[in-house]
C-alpha cells in the first residue's frame, strides 16, 4: 500500500529505551511511500545511532542545530516548513516537558516551537516508565500540550524494560502508522456516528457445535478504520473473527444473528450510518442442546430442523430513524451470479438508499474487492482494488449522500 505517498514526515527520536522501535516505524513510513527526515536528540544517540536511521529514511540523519548542511543555517526552519507532520516516536517526559515550556536549546525542540503550528501538526508518541506516565507532572503536561494543539497518540500497555508492567510504553509502530495515516484523512465524516456488523454469525446447536460460514470479515473491519480515518465515532459489532481491531474502534464482539441484532439496535439507536457487512446465518438450529449431543449407538443421525433469524439490516431499515434518512442504512449482497438484478431488487426489498454489490466466490476471504454500488439512481460499477481502497471509496460516497 501507499497511504503515504507524497507526505513528508519528520520523525524526531528523543532518549528512551523505544527508539529500538524508531526504526522499524522509520521503515514502516518509507514503505508507505512518504519521504521521512529523522532529526535525533542528544540523548536519543545513546539509544540508536544516526547511521541506522540515515540508512533506514535514506537521508542524512539532523541531530544539531549548528548544522551547517543548511545554506542559511537553519535546519529548525527549513525542516519543519517542507513537512506535513512532525511525529515525536519516542517523546521522553524531559521532551513532554520541554515542549509544555516552549524551551528552544536544541534541534528538535526549537523546530517543533519554530514549526508553522496552523500548517504543520505536531503528532507526539509518549513513550516512559509507569511512574513516570501515572506522575501528575506528565499527565498536567499532556494535558497543555493537548489544550496548545498537539496530538498525543497515547501509550500502550505491557511489560517495560524496566522490569515493570504497567502504562506508558510507546505504541507499536504498526500502531503508530495507522494512527498517522488516520490523522492525515480528509474528516468528511466528522462528528458521525457509524455502526458497521462485520465477519460470520454462530448458531450454536449444543456447546460444542454450531453452524457458521467462511465469512472473514475483512470488509467491515477495512469500513471500521476507514470510517474513523474519516473523523467518525465507529462502533464494530464483529461476529467470531481473529482480526485485530481498527484504531480508535469501538468493538462489540457476539456470536449469533439474535447477539448481533440485539447490539446493533442498541449502538444504531444514535448512529448516522449503519453499514451491515457481515454475512448473517440465514437459519438457526430450532433447539438448543445445554450439553453435548451424544451418539446413542444406534447409528442414527440426530434430525436438525432450523428455524428463520431475524434479517438485521432490514429491522434496522424499518426504524423512524432510518425511515426519516437520519439514519443511512448501507446493505452488501454477495452473489454468485446476475449481480446487477439481484443487488438492485435485494435494496428494494430490504428499503435501504445503497446496496453494494459484490461477487462472494471473488471476495470472500481475499484482500482485494470489486464493489458495484446500486441506489436510487442505478448502478456504478468500481474498479477492482484493496479492501482497505474500497472501504475508502465506500466511506467517501456514503459521506456525500448524508444530509448536511
Ligand atoms: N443481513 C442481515 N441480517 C440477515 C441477513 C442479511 O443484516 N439475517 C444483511 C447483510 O449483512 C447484508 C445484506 O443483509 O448487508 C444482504 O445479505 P445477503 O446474505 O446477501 O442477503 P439475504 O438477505 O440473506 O438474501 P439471500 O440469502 O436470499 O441472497
Amino acid at each position: 500500500m501507499n497511504d503515504l505517498a507524497g507526505k513528508h514526515i519528520v520523525l524526531g527520536l528523543t532518549g528512551g529505551i523505544a527508539c529500538y522501535k524508531a526504526a522499524e516505524l522509520c521503515r514502516g513510513l518509507v514503505k508507505e511511500g512518504a519521504t521521512v527526515q529523522v532529526v535525533m536528540t542528544e540523548a536519543s544517540e545513546q539509544f540508536i545511532t544516526p547511521v541506522t536511521m540515515q540508512a533506514l529514511s535514506g537521508r542524512p540523519v539532523y541531530t544539531s542545530q549548528w548544522d551547517a548542511r543548511e545554506p542559511n543555517n537553519m535546519p529548525h526552519i527549513n525542516l519543519s516548513r517542507q513537512s506535513d507532520a512532525i511525529l515525536i516516536a519516542p517523546c521522553s517526559a524531559d521532551f513532554l516537558a520541554k515542549l509544555v515550556h516552549g524551551r528552544a536549546d536544541e534541534l528538535l525542540s526549537l523546530m517543533c516551537l519554530a514549526r508553522p503550528a496552523d500548517k504543520v501538526p505536531l503528532l507526539i508518541a509518549p513513550a516512559m516508565n509507569r511512574e513516570m506516565w501515572a506522575h501528575p507532572a506528565t499527565q498536567r503536561n499532556m494535558k497543555q500540550l493537548s489544550d496548545d494543539g498537539a496530538t498525543i497518540l497515547g501509550v500502550g500497555s505491557g511489560f517495560q524494560a524496566c522490569g515493570e508492567t504497567g502504562d506508558g510504553r510507546m505504541l507499536e509502530p504498526h500502531e503508530l502508522l495507522e494512527d498517522l495515516v488516520a490523522f492525515l484523512h480528509p474528516k468528511s465524516l466528522a462528528g458521525r456516528k457509524v455502526v458497521v456488523t462485520a465477519g460470520p454469525t454462530f448458531e450454536a446447536m449444543d456447546p460444542i457445535r454450531g453452524i457458521t460460514n467462511h465469512s472473514s470479515g475483512k470488509m467491515g473491519f477495512a469500513i471500521a478504520r476507514a470510517a474513523r480515518e474519516a473523523g467518525a465515532d465507529v462502533v464494530l459489532v464483529a461476529g467470531p473473527v481473529h482480526l485485530p481491531t481498527p484504531r480508535g474502534v469501538r468493538r462489540i464482539d457476539v456470536k449469533s444473528a439474535r447477539e448481533m441484532l440485539a447490539a446493533t439496535e442498541k449502538e444504531t439507536v444514535r448512529a448516522d450510518v449503519f453499514v451491515a457487512t457481515a454475512a448473517v446465518a440465514d437459519w438457526r438450529p430450532a433447539t438448543h442442546s445445554d450439553q453435548k449431543i451424544k451418539k446413542d449407538g444406534s447409528g442414527a443421525a440426530p434430525t436438525l430442523a432450523f428455524v428463520e433469524n431475524p434479517d438485521i439490516l432490514a429491522t434496522v431499515a424499518r426504524t423512524e430513524r432510518a425511515k426519516s434518512g437520519a439514519l443511512f442504512c448501507v446493505g452488501f449482497a454477495a452473489e454468485s451470479h446476475d449481480l446487477v438484478k439481484h443487488a438492485t431488487a435485494k435494496r428494494e426489498r430490504k428499503g435501504i438508499p445503497l446496496l453494494v454489490g459484490n461477487i462472494g466466490p471473488l471476495t470472500f476471504g481475499q484482500d482485494d474487492n470489486q464493489m458495484l454500488l446500486v441506489d436510487a439512481q442505478g448502478v456504478q460499477e468500481l474498479p477492482r482494488a484493496s479492501k482497505i481502497e474500497c472501504a475508502r471509496r465506500l466511506v467517501a460516497e456514503i459521506a456525500q449522500r448524508l444530509p448536511r
